[in-house]
């Protein structure tokens, strides 16, 4: 009976502008055709796997948004919990865990980001299942994906003693390595991704937390105490959550604690966190393109061309990501789609 935790409060700006400040990523229907959220595919995803109330942790701007997906999804038993401001995942995980603890006992957590494409569902509840009893025994564990390429966006795991089938100690957990070192950890064969999914007790979060950064649990701690419920969401006190510190869980907790154990997952397992990830777990045609909508490709190759409301042709371009939309249009090198982040920020204030 653990408690689904999901993490929906992040910004999406690498999948502008699909992505907006006011629809981020995960409220979009990426990548798949059922035309479901990957919000509501997260949620869906878990039927039949818990009868305990999931967590949905997101930000103050996309409350409506992700009431109205849950509702559509027939998803009616889900405590939204609103942030004022994003401050990370550590304190999302902070917060979700008390009001975990607040039911009445101290579930364990199912923790998983908003922004994943699983593709073998039955090898993912497998996983999970062994999670669980890794975490009913105090663990910290965390999902582990072997990495097929130096991708510096990520978590590094290297695996420690074996602990059961397809489970170990983690010995090291590096969070978002430079090129150099993820070369380094691909070559090693030793090392796997963190997928970002976590499982683990509430009170086993909040005593590493406690211990690795006192001043999240602290305000967290007032943020709560004050909380106040408002038609359907719970939101904690607005002034202490402010002074919370940013931090992600990955970067707070996991690179510091040392009982870890990863269970690893082969499910088709794709980080929809970028054009360049979105054109990888495509499908693609004999041309390695990858079109949506209405789109003309000739003499191109390896490209993603979305349109949304136009008919869209390009000739003869090579790895290029083009995605039209009503008020915005991005061309974009495939390769170079780690610097859009930067991009997006200019134009802050101009949506
Ligand atoms: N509620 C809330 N508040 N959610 C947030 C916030 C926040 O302030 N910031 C991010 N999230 C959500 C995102 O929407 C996403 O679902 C999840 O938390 C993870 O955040 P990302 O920002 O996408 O993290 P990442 O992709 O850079 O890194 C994490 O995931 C990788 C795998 O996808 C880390 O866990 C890495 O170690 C991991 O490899
Ligand atoms: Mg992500």
């Amino acid at each position: 009976h653990c408690v689904p935790v999901i993490l929906a409060g992040g910004s999406g700006t690498r999948l502008w502008p699909l992505s907006r400040r006011l629809r981020p990523k995960q409220f979009l229907a990426l990548g798949e055709v059922d035309g479901a959220s990957l919000l509501q595919r997260t949620l869906t995803r878990l039927t039949g796997l818990t009868s305990a109330a999931p967590i949905v942790v997101c930000g103050e701007d996309h409350r409506f948004l992700a009431a109205e997906q849950l509702r559509q999804s027939g998803l009616n038993d889900v405590t939204l919990l609103i942030e004022p401001e994003g401050r990370n995942t550590a304190p999302s995980l902070t917060l979700a865990s008390l009001e975990a603890i607040s039911r009445g006992d101290d579930p364990l957590l199912l923790v998983l980001p908003a922004d994943h494409a699983i593709a073998d569902e039955v090898a993912f509840r497998t996983a999970l299942s062994q999670g669980l009893e890794l975490a009913e025994a105090g663990w910290l564990v965390t999902l582990g994906i072997a990495p097929t390429r130096a991708e510096t966006g990520y978590g590094y795991l290297r695996r420690g003693e074996p602990l059961g089938v397809g489970a170990h100690r983690v010995a090291a957990f590096v969070e978002k390595p430079d090129t150099a070192r993820a070369k380094d950890y691909l070559a090693s064969g030793d090392h796997l991704w963190n997928s970002g999914v976590f499982l683990l007790r509430a009170s086993v979060w909040l005593a590493a937390i406690e211990r690795f950064a006192p001043a999240i649990l602290a305000a967290c701690r007032e943020a709560w105490a004050g909380r106040h419920g408002d038609l359907d969401f719970l939101r904690p006190e607005r002034e202490a959550f402010l002074a919370c510190p940013a931090d992600s869980i990955d970067y707070a907790v996991m690179e510091r604690a040392d009982d870890i154990v990863v269970v690893t997952l082969d499910a088709g397992w794709n980080d929809l966190g970028d054009w360049q990830a979105l054109w990888r777990s495509l499908p693609r045609d004999a041309d390695d393109n990858s079109a949506h909508g209405d789109v003309m490709l000739e003499k191109s190759h390896g490209c993603l061309v979305h349109a949304d409301s136009r008919l869209v042709a390009a000739l003869g371009v090579d790895n290029l990501v083009i995605v039209e939309t009503a008020d915005a249009v991005l061309v974009a090198a495939r390769d170079r789609i780690q610097q859009l982040r930067a991009l997006v920020e200019r134009l802050d204030g101009r949506e």
